[in-house]
């Protein structure tokens, strides 16, 4: 199985998505690999930061369109679980990311939700849809802030969308990155509450992935 991690913009928890459920998956004991296609390689230099002994992620990064696609599917049967860590760019990759996913899943900020990119998304959204049209995305609010206003208009926004979102979400915590830059998951550290989130992620991902 593929899941695809796009998004609109960057910044918005790519990188955190993907490695956070690449690492619940491991520890549930699915063989796991993520494909970086992002130019800055944080999930590639995440993989270099990870202690031995920790339940194994391989980790690839592949830029280029035709050699992501001509990759995967060399490397599919290999893996029970392939996460694509993307790019924000409006580009052929993000068209190439999006009909490779099984699941794609669209990590978005309510601070940061911009309907103009929103717009040109759905655009190349609907381009992929056209070269598959059983594709099936969500969005996934991270960090999540209840208080917020801003938040409620954007889960209206989005309720108008045809894309659904899932019902996990992310508050903002410090140990996303801190687990993070020691090559590790909100599942293998201190903080019982972005551990839950975590786990609560890769459940609903497994439950979508076993009804497709
Ligand atoms: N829920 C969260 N709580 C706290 N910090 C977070 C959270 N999600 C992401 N971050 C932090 O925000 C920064 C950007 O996140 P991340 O690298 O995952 O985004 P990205 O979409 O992959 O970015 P890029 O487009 O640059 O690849 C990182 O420093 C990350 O640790
Ligand atoms: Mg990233």
């Amino acid at each position: 199985m593929i899941i695809s991690i796009t998004s609109l913009k960057g910044g918005v928890g790519k990188s955190t998505i993907s490695q956070n459920l690449a690492v619940c998956f491991a520890h549930m004991g699915y063989k796991t690999a993520i494909v970086d296609t992002d130019t800055n390689a944080s999930s590639v230099h995440w993989s270099g930061l990870r202690e031995e002994g920790l339940p194994e992620i391989t980790v690839l990064g592949l830029t280029d369109s035709e050699a992501l696609r001509k990759n995967i599917k060399k490397i599919h049967n290999d893996y029970d679980i392939i996460i694509i860590d993307g790019t924000p760019s409006i580009s052929k990759l993000v068209s190439t990311i999006l009909v490779l996913g099984d699941v794609v899943l669209i990590p978005i900020r309510p601070s940061g939700f911009d309907i103009w990119a929103t717009e040109k998304f759905i655009e190349s959204y609907e381009q992929a849809k056209m070269l598959k049209d059983d594709m099936r995305a969500f969005f996934v609010i991270n960090e999540y802030n209840p208080r917020a206003n801003l938040n409620n208009e954007i889960k209206e926004a989005l309720n108008e969308l045809a894309i659904d979102t899932v019902n996990t979400t992310f508050r903002t915590r410090i140990a996303y990155g801190e687990a993070s830059v020691l090559g590790m998951g909100a599942y293998e550290y201190k903080d019982p509450k972005a551990k839950q989130e975590a786990t609560n992620l890769a459940n609903e991902v497994l439950h979508i992935l076993q009804n497709i």
